[in-house]
């Protein structure tokens, strides 16, 4: 089988390594297209391969159409909103995430972005620290439960908010429930947010949610730029001159909320939460077993268009 990597942002050469040898080892071919910036070198790299890797490159139903043998394609990371799943699906087309193989690197960027807001991002003059402070956790899913754990590590006090996880389960954790996302921002100095960008989640933060944050909140960002609303957030931080945002995903209004907002706003130049070795290693490799297991065994763990 061809196995294609197509990564406009390239794994380190460990991770390409390591996915060479799972897929040359199980007797498979690899083709590798990095740092493209043309998308028709996409669709004539994907023609004839059975399988595809990706970070956050775009699959679209035009990928897809071009694939014409493809099975399965893996995103090599956590939110798979970047693959058309219809398309996959309409096209028998396995997609599949590996989820929980970049979170600590995640995790530790929000922590380190949390670190940098409270400092006045790395202005002279004096900052605040975080032990004491009250954090949000906005889904307490893989990245969000690491984020927990090392804020613990700082004496934060965690609080989360995820209707898919049980009061129970966080009590055990030492984390505080709450029961709804409004008492979460009303409640904490910083939040830490972790939810995937989907329907239900598209502009769902916005005035309401930041203007009842307590004095000096502080939203951090290292999932998605999508389930901001942009519009809202900068009326909100005209309002309070207070309010911060660090994010790992510059915004659309990102010149404009530099100028408007000088060292209350920050975004890392390019999506950085899981640019370790690490991370990609680990989100690489696992990408390149499911491939070969779901080729000789028709094993579809992880798989997300079912
Ligand atoms: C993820 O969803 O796994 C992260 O956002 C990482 O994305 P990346 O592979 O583009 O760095």
């Amino acid at each position: 089988m061809k196995i294609l990597v197509a990564t406009e942002k390239p794994f380190a050469k460990a991770a390409v390594d390591g996915i060479r040898q799972i897929v040359e080892q199980a007797g498979h071919e690899l083709l590798l297209l990095e740092k493209y910036t043309d998308v028709n070198a996409l669709y004539a790299a994907v023609a004839e391969v059975d399988a595809l890797i990706v970070r956050s490159d775009k699959v679209t139903a035009e990928v897809i159409d071009a694939a014409k043998n493809l099975k399965i394609v893996v995103r090599a990371g956590a939110g798979y909103d970047n693959l058309n799943l219809p398309a996959c699906t309409a096209n028998n087309i396995v997609a599949m995430n590996t989820p929980g193989q970049n979170s600590n690197a995640v995790a530790e960027l929000a922590l380190g972005i949390m670190v940098y807001m409270s400092r006045n991002s790395f202005n002279p003059g004096t900052g605040s620290e975080l032990k004491g402070k009250k954090l949000g956790i906005h889904a307490y899913g893989n990245v969000g439960r690491l984020v927990a754990k090392i804020a613990k590590g700082f004496n934060m006090k965690v609080y989360a908010f995820d209707p898919f996880v049980s009061a129970e389960r966080m009590k055990e954790e030492g984390i505080i429930a709450v029961s709804s996302v409004e008492e979460l921002y009303a409640t904490c100095h910083f939040i830490s947010l972790h939810i995937p960008a989907n329907e239900q989640t598209r502009k769902s933060i916005g005035y309401a949610l930041l203007s009842g944050m307590p004095k000096g909140g502080c939203l951090i960002n290292t999932a998605r730029k999508e389930v901001i609303h942009e519009e809202e957030m900068i009326k909100a931080m005209e309002e309070r001159a207070d309010l911060k945002y660090g994010t790992d995903i510059a915004p659309e209004n990102h010149t404009l909320m530099v100028e408007k907002f000088g060292i209350r706003y920050f975004a890392t130049p390019k999506k950085m939460g899981a640019e370790t070795a690490e991370a990609n290693i680990n989100a690489g490799l696992a990408a390149a077993s499911q491939i070969v297991r779901f080729f000789e065994t028709g094993d579809k763990t992880f798989q997300v268009n079912k």
